[in-house]
């Protein structure tokens, strides 16, 4: 079988050479497009694959129809948005993600950018401790308790709210539990989100939700840009001196926001949560070994479009 790591933002090396191992070591071929510069040169790339490994990189209903082969995709990471499930299912192709696989990197992120944020960007002025802030966790995923491990080590006092997770889980974690979303932002000074994007949170957390939170307020968002409702967040942004926004990957309103609220925002240029050497092996060698598996025993385990 022909097995292809397609990746935009690249693996670190010693993943990619770590993969190539398990895929040729089971006897399979290995192929690499790296760093492609368009969506044509995916097209292309996929046309006699049997097996698809992808990031962030989107498989759109075009990219199903150009690989008559294909057999399974696994997206080395969590969210997967950026799959068109309906078109995989549609030809019978296999769909898994490599849930956890990156989580601590994305939580480590969290808080480089909240202590660049508390420390005014090294640039001088006296800035801010964590310790004893409230933190609030929306969504006690993979991500959201990697969060919650990391602030008991700055002291922060940390809430969560997650409608899927048992209270018991989060209680365990060292997290109060909020029973409404509107409890969690109105209680924390720094929320942290780590929602998935699909049709129940894309735009979720809007005007409202933003407006409640307490004076000098910071919302972290690692998750998708897309939850943010972003006409209300210029809005929050005009309503509220005190508001500021930390993004993994720059909003749609980016050039808005610079231009009239630069220094009450900070975002990554390219989306860095899960760009480690020790995140790229997790989720690049699991997506390998799933689909090295799956040719050899049917192993559907992370399937998503069953
Ligand atoms: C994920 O959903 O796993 C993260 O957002 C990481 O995405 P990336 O692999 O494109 O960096």
């Amino acid at each position: 079988m022909k097995i292809l790591v397609a990746t935009e933002k690249p693996f670190a090396r010693v993943a990619v050479e770590q993969i190539r191992e398990i895929v040729t070591g089971s006897g399979h071929e290995f192929a690499l497009l790296e760093n492609y510069k368009s969506q044509g040169e995916l097209l292309s790339a996929v046309k006699d694959v049997n097996a698809l490994i992808v990031r962030s990189d989107l498989v759109t209903p075009e990219v199903v129809a150009s690989a008559p082969e294909l057999k399974i995709v696994v997206r080395a990471g969590a969210g997967y948005d950026n799959l068109d499930l309906p078109s995989l299912t549609a030809r019978g192709i296999v769909a898994m993600n490599t849930p956890g696989q990156n989580a601590n990197a994305v939580a480590e992120l969290v808080f480089a950018m909240l202590l660049y944020h508390a420390r005014g960007g090294f640039a001088g002025k006296t800035g801010i401790e964590l310790r004893g802030r409230t933190l609030g966790i929306h969504a006690f995923g993979n991500v959201g308790r990697n969060v919650a491990q990391i602030s008991r080590g700055f002291g922060m006092e940390v809430y969560a709210y997650d409608p899927f997770v048992s209270p018991d889980v989060i209680t365990a974690a060292g997290a109060k539990v909020c029973s409404n979303v509107r409890e969690l932002y109105s209680l924390c000074r720094c929320v942290s989100i780590h929602l998935p994007a699909n049709s129940e949170t894309i735009r979720s957390i809007g005007f409202d939700l933003m407006m409640s939170m307490p004076p000098d307020s910071i919302l972290v968002n690692t998750a998708r840009k897309e939850v943010i409702n972003e006409d209300e967040l210029l809005r929050v942004f005009e309503d509220r001196k005190d508001f500021f926004y930390i993004a993994d990957l720059e909003p749609e309103c980016k050039t808005v926001l610079e231009e009239r609220f630069g220094d009450r925002i900070l975002f990554t240029a390219k989306k860095m949560g899960a760009q480690t050497e020790e995140a790229n092996i997790n989720a690049g060698l699991a997506a390998a070994r799933q689909i090295v598996d799956y040719f050899k025993t049917g192993n559907e385990k992370f399937r998503l479009n069953k």
